[in-house]
């Protein structure tokens, strides 16, 4: 017997708010969650879909590091853009906050102040890198250095993005700071760790025993990691970006970003229901499905859960439908080889035609394995499916109501043993729809929801009301009432796949609002006399050249990120500033480092030393008698040993790459730049 449940709490894993959306994030988790939470509210269930960004972890401060922006900036940007581009797609979240809101910071430094009170982690001192310049602790991503297995130079100290290695830092060749470019040391510090050991028998019955029912790649998954055994997890990092571990001591110290994210379910559920959050998260009455990645399944179903059982109080997942991969055009989708379909752009240049990418998506769902994305899929699943089945079977019997009977539903004059069979096969699609969508089928579940507009558009093609209207209006009046019903069905049928083009289907019939799924099959839904509005296309065709032009987008080369403006300031925060001209007399490498110049230059006041990290792109001699712009009255700062006297005026392309500025023709040095 399958349990009953009141309310539904639905969450979809929280993305990095450090890049837009692409189709690999929709196929994947967020398409297949707003399907389900849609049709449980058409069951007429409590629903609470739960999503947000995720603002916090390494990555988002090396790019805004490289952009020269604070981490604030690029969550700023991309939370908005991808909150409003998921708007834009139509899915349906109850919430969608941060987790740089208040509320999360609370929520996350609460959560872990209880399990530290209470003993549930262990303190640990081990030896981590350490930036003797920056006077940082290094994130493995900020180690680079030279990749053991393909010798490539620029291998992070947790993986090569060439070869693919997962790596640690103490196997890099020659591993230095990407902030400062040293060679890191290694200093002792303290970290609090979640004992999964502790949770493995736990987690064992839960999972293995209690939760067979999981998709095979979920519970594989689980089981291959409840196998090889569970080691503690540190649940802290030295990092100055994120939520600051609340304990005496820990200043520098924030929570792992996998310790605050899914915590963000809670905190956004609180932002919503600051009184009933508990409903949700508290009541054995309420279901709760995490929709993610399959990158994200040990957090979701080891990590978080033991988070969850050791503070005690909230209900676990009843289900992790995890998807696989989908791949574009048979290769994997990479960001920074703008190998994507980004969202964003996808909407700006398909107007109104969210529904499509919607279907394709659906119909593709790396359910089982990863899939493929091909724009010529897409042409085609719209061309022979949406257009010429569901566009096509609507039309033609909104179309013949209007020529036949002026637009009213006719009534029902008698049924033949076909209509009867046509009207039949209703509730079995139904059920079967039924029973897909409440088991994560999705792919299974829009082809049933399809087989509805089958129907229908075969009904038609067999009954031939065009050739009857010669001789038997009567009939006719029976053949479009039984297919306007269905057109009616479809409205509920479709809602959860294709929200869009329900809507339009709605104005078209004249439906006020939303039927609830109960309704679907009822062979009443309009009643003769009904009166519907003119018919528009559901769908256009789409051409062969709009799928080349997108074919061909994917090859351009990538596009960067140009850093965000930073707020307004005054022309006296500008004066502050001693900017001139100064020429470069004499140029060397500091040694032992790969990034450093050491430049002595004549800035018309007096003969100086600068230390600039430009060595990656300037050589001593390209330096060597040049004019440069320098900031003169920077406060002097030993680089290396080195005492260096102001700052080199450069450049920052979007990619990273520095470039010199410098005057156009020859200046006198300490020339005032203003
Ligand atoms: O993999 C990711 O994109 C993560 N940002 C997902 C976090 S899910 C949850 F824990 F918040
Ligand atoms: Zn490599």
């Amino acid at each position: 017997m399958q349990k009953e449940y009141k309310r539904y709490l639905i969450t979809s894993a929280l993305p990095y708010a450090n890049g837009p959306l692409h189709i690999g994030h929709l196929a994947g988790v967020y398409v297949p969650a707003d399907i389900y939470a849609r049709y449980m509210r058409l069951r007429e269930r409590e629903v609470c879909f739960v999503g947000g960004s995720d603002e916090h972890g390494v990555p988002i401060t090396i790019k805004a590091r490289q952009l020269g922006v604070s981490p604030q900036d690029i969550v700023d940007k991309y939370h908005t853009q991808i909150k409003e581009s998921f708007r834009r797609l139509g899915i349906s979240f109850d919430v969608y906050s941060r987790t740089t809101s208040r509320i999360h910071h609370k929520t996350a430094s609460e959560f872990f102040r209880k399990l530290y009170d209470e003993g549930k982690f262990i303190e640990k001192e081990t030896e981590q890198y350490y930036d003797p310049e920056a006077k940082a602790f290094l994130a493995d991503r900020y180690i680079v250095g030279t990749c053991p297995r393909c010798g490539h130079s620029e291998a992070y100290g947790d993986q090569c993005e060439k070869c693919g290695s997962t790596l640690s830092p103490d196997e890099l060749i020659n591993p230095h700071s990407s902030i400062s470019g040293t060679i890191p040391e290694k200093r002792k510090t303290k970290h609090w760790y979640l004992p999964l050991d502790q949770y493995e028998p736990w987690l064992k019955e839960w999972i293995l025993k209690n939760h067979k029912e999981w998709k095979p790649n979920v519970y594989g998954q689980c089981k291959s990691w409840l196998d090889n055994g569970l080691q503690p997890r540190a649940v802290s990092r030295d990092l100055d970006w994120g939520v600051p571990v609340p304990v005496e001591g820990a200043e520098g110290k924030v929570l792992y970003v996998w310790f605050d994210a899914p915590i963000g379910y809670i905190s956004n559920t609180i932002e919503l229901y600051p009184d009933s959050w508990e409903t949700w998260w508290k009541s054995e009455d309420t279901k709760l499905v995490h929709f993610i990645g399959k990158d994200n399944i040990v957090f979701h179903c080891i990590v978080f859960p033991s988070m969850l059982k050791a503070h005690g109080g909230y209900i676990l997942p009843e289900n992790v439908p995890a998807n696989e991969f989908l791949n574009l055009e048979g290769e994997k989708i990479s960001t920074s080889r703008n190998w994507a379909v980004w969202l964003h752009e996808y909407l700006d240049e398909f107007p109104d035609q969210q529904d499509v990418l919607r279907y394709t998506l659906c119909a593709t769902t790396p359910e089982t394995k990863d899939n493929d994305f091909t724009w010529k899929e897409f042409q085609a699943r719209n061309n022979n499916e949406l257009v010429a089945i569901l566009g096509n079977f609507v039309n033609r019997a909104v179309v013949l109501t209007h020529k036949y009977f002026n637009g009213a539903v006719p009534a029902i004059a008698a049924l033949t043993p076909f209509d009867s069979e046509i009207t039949d096969t209703i509730p079995r699609i139904k059920k079967a729809l039924e029973d897909h969508l409440e088991h994560y089928r999705f792919r299974d579940s829009l082809k049933e929801a399809m087989n509805l507009a089958r129907l229908g558009n075969k009904y038609l093609a067999d009954t031939e009301p065009w050739k009857v209207a010669k001789t038997d209006m009567e009939r006719v009046g029976t053949i479009l009432n039984i297919s306007l019903q269905i057109c009616a069905s479809l409205t509920i049928a479709m809602e959860p796949f294709l929200p869009f083009t329900t809507n339009k289907l709605r104005n078209i019939l004249n439906i006020a609002e939303q039927l609830p799924w109960s309704a679907f099959g009822q062979g009443d839904l309009l009643q003769a006399g009904h009166a519907l509005n003119q018919p528009v296309l559901l769908f256009r065709k789409i051409e062969d050249a709009e799928v080349e032009t997108q074919v061909a987008k994917l090859k351009k080369p990538v596009k960067k990120d140009i850093a965000p403006a930073l707020p307004s300031c005054t022309i006296d925060d500008f004066s502050k500033m001693d900017v001139r001209v100064a020429t470069v007399l004499q140029a060397e490498r500091v040694p032992k480092t790969d990034k450093l110049l050491k430049l002595t230059i004549d800035t018309g006041l007096d003969q100086r030393v600068i230390v600039s990290g430009i060595a990656e792109y300037y050589s001593p001699e390209d330096m060597t008698g040049r004019q440069i712009c320098i900031l003169a009255n920077l406060l002097p700062r030993k680089i290396r040993g080195i005492e260096s006297q102001g700052m080199i005026l450069m450049a920052k392309e979007p990619d990273g790459t520095m470039r010199l500025v410098s005057p156009l023709e020859g200046i006198g040095n300490g020339a005032v730049i203003g």
